[in-house]
This record gives structure tokens, sequence and C-alpha cells, in this order.
């Protein structure tokens, strides 16, 4: 029988060991870089890799493997590694399976990052990617190459909120021999598990949903074990996007509401998309959790809820959406999302080249935080009246 999926427990008490720490429910901050030994003998034990020893912080740290054991059991991984950013963790996953040659097959719209990886970093060690509509199994299955090593994915995206069929994409892959990665943190592992559904490496932004205060930037990445002790030899080791243990203890502190705190993002973001996208100023509205989303039901298949974070297309040109901007009193203008406070961020005020990504000009993403939901509309109801 399969264990029954216990967020709220594994968030609470997974990998915590209180008798350790004094009874302190709060895990201790090892604020160390380094940790020493009585003898040669155990110095040498340690290196050869003893259970439950630590060396130096740069690889392995107490309040940091905290971390870890709680998102890995999240996500339903063997093993997690978290890092000093989002990026560190996206550009080590995919460093980890690649070599000169190589090709890539990734969603189109892509964090920009991500995308400025494929398209402007990975071309100097020789490393060719393309770019698919995720929608769509038959384009990607055109787009793999015999030197395709990994299909990238992000489902939802975010900035549209397309998704992708990862049980389908997982086996097209399989079959193939091509590794597939997602980036998991619109939905984090309470709404989506991409590995049960036969997806290899998850990768986040932490500095979202997973730590869900705005006060820290961490990466995560989740797989079986092989690989995360390739990722941690080599790329974490050498690359060294090391996290610091205080910001490790952020990020255990965040997780332990992470599943209250998601649901309650999904019951305001259904109750404010559904409100924008009854109002006349409104030309579309993207978020899953609307049943006339064209992937709803792809979604709810692969899904058990939907998060805060969703776009609108204005019927605005750019004056429009400057005046929309400026009229927002709780929203605040800001990039990221997965803290408490909502945000709005115009695509006209980023460096993403909407045409070259296909993004219209009236399109504003708006994060949903914890605020009463109602307190959310009538702020964005007067501000859709300026213009
Ligand atoms: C979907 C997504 N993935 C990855 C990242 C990168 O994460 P970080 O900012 O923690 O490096 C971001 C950051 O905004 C993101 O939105």
């Amino acid at each position: 029988m399969t264990k029954e999926y216990r967020p709220r427990t594994i968030a609470a008490h997974e990998g915590d060991t209180p008798a350790a720490w004094q009874g302190a429910v709060a895990p201790p901050i090892y604020e160390t870089s380094l940790f020493t030994f009585p003898t040669f003998e155990a110095a040498q034990a340690a290196f050869r890799g003893a259970p439950g020893v630590y060396i130096y912080t740069r690889g392995w740290n107490p309040t940091a493997r905290l971390a870890e054991q709680k998102i890995a059991a999240l996500e339903g991984g063997e093993a997690c590694k978290i890092f000093a950013s989002g990026m560190a963790a996206v550009s080590s996953a995919l460093l980890r399976f690649l070599r000169q040659g190589d090709h890539v097959v990734a969603v189109r719209s892509l964090y920009s990052v991500t995308y400025r990886f494929l398209k402007e970093f990975a071309p100097r060690f020789g490393i060719d990617h393309s770019f698919v509509d995720g929608r769509d199994l038959k384009e990607i299955a055109a787009a793999i190459r015999p030197t395709t090593r990994i299909l990238y994915l992000e489902s939802p995206t975010s900035l549209l909120f397309d998704l992708q069929d990862l049980a389908a994409c997982a086996a097209l892959a399989r079959e193939r021999g091509i590794v597939t990665i997602i980036d998991n943190s619109w939905a984090t592992p309470i709404f989506q598990r991409p590995i049960q559904l036969g997806i290899d490496v998850v990768v986040h932004s932490a500095s979202k949903y997973l730590s869900g205060h705005s006060d820290v930037v961490a990466g995560a990445l989740i797989a079986g074990q092989k690989i995360v002790d390739e990722v941690v030899r080599h790329e974490h080791a050498i690359l060294g996007g090391n996290i610091g243990p205080f910001e490790a203890w952020l990020l255990v502190r965040g997780l332990r509401t992470l599943p209250v705190r998601m649901n309650a993002h999904q019951a305001a973001a259904i109750e404010v998309a559904r409100f924008l996208e009854a109002h006349r100023r409104v030309r579309k509205v993207h978020y899953p959790g609307l049943p006339s989303h064209p992937q709803h039901e792809l979604g709810r298949r692969q899904m058990s809820g939907t998060s805060g974070l969703l776009s609108v297309e204005l019927d605005a040109n750019l004056d429009g959406v400057r005046a929309f901007t400026n009229a927002l009193r709780l929203f605040a203008i800001g990039v990221s999302w997965g803290g408490y406070e909502s945000l709005a961020l115009p695509i006209a005020v980023t460096d993403v080249k909407p045409e070259e990504r296909g993004y219209p000009v009236g399109l504003v993403r708006l994060y949903i935080g914890l605020e009463e939901p109602q307190a959310l509309v009538e702020d964005l109801s007067q501000a859709l009246q300026a213009w």
C-alpha cells in the first residue's frame, strides 16, 4: 500500500530532532563554516563518508540538511540539495547532464533567466537548444534530436500559466533516454508532485512559496539519490552556489506553514481571478484554476490545487497599464512572489522583450498574497477605473 501523503505532518516534523536540541522546537542555526574532529581517526572517518558527520558548510550543514529532508519528503524524492538561489539550482540541474555538443528542448515561456541560460550562456559551451510550445506534445517530440539530453519543463509557466502534460512528457523522454527537469516553483509539492508522474529532477526557486516570507533567496533540487550525490560532488561543490545556514533556517521556518499558506493563496486567487474575468476592462485572465483556462482539465489531473500567481491582459495601451499600476494601493510593484504580500508586475516594466516572447503589452502579472481577498478585489476594482 502506498503511504498517504501528509504534507502538514511532513512540514511540521520531518527530520526534526528536538531531543538532540535540548528539547527546542526551533532547530539550532549551525552558523559555522567548518566542523572539527577530536582525533585523526575521527577526521579520517568523516572524509570516508561516515553518516551524520559534517566537514565543511560548502558541502553539508545540519541546518541545511533539515530543510533538505523536509523538501525531499514533500516532493516524494529520494534526496534534495538546497542552494543559494533558485538559479543556482536550475543551472546546476542543467549542467549536471550537459556536455559540449548536447541539445536541450525547453518550453518557450520559461522563467526569463532560465531562458537566458539556454539562449545566451549555454551556447558558449557548445550547447544548443530548441524552444517549443509546451502545450503541444507533437511539437516537443518533433524538436528532439539525437543529441537531445534534457527536456526542460516549467508547468505552469510563470507568466502565461501554460501547462505541459507531465506524465506524457516523462514517458516520451524516458523512451528516448532523455532526462526531464521541471521547475515546480508555482505549484509547489503541495499541489503538484512531478516525481510521482515520472519526472527525473525537480527544481525550485525556494525564494518563493517554500520560504514564503520574501526574506530569503534560496533554491532546491530534488531527485534520486545518485543524481543528487553527483550534483553535490560536482555542480554544487565546484560552482559553489551554497546557501548560508541562516537562510537555510529561514527556509525551514517557512516550510512549516507551506501547506496552510498554499491553501489560503489558492482560495484568494480563485476569488480574484473570477472578479477579473468578469470585468469589462480585462481581456483575458491566465489562471489554471479558472474553468475557462484551456488546460483546466489537464491541471485537475496533474495538480491537486492552484496557487496565487496569475496574469491579466488589460484592455489598455502602455499609458493605461501605467495608470492602472500607479493606482494600485495594496498591490506593491515588484518582481518575485510567494510571500505574504500581494504584488503586481506589468510586463512593460521588465527587460523581457514582449515581442520576442509573444507577450501582449497589456500583460500584468499579479501575485495574490495573504490579505483578505475582498480587500484585493476592492483595490483592483478602483485601479481598473484609472484609464
Ligand atoms: C519560475 C522561477 N524559477 C526560477 C526562478 C529563479 O529563482 P531565484 O530568484 O531564487 O534565483 C524564479 C525567480 O523569479 C522563478 O520565477
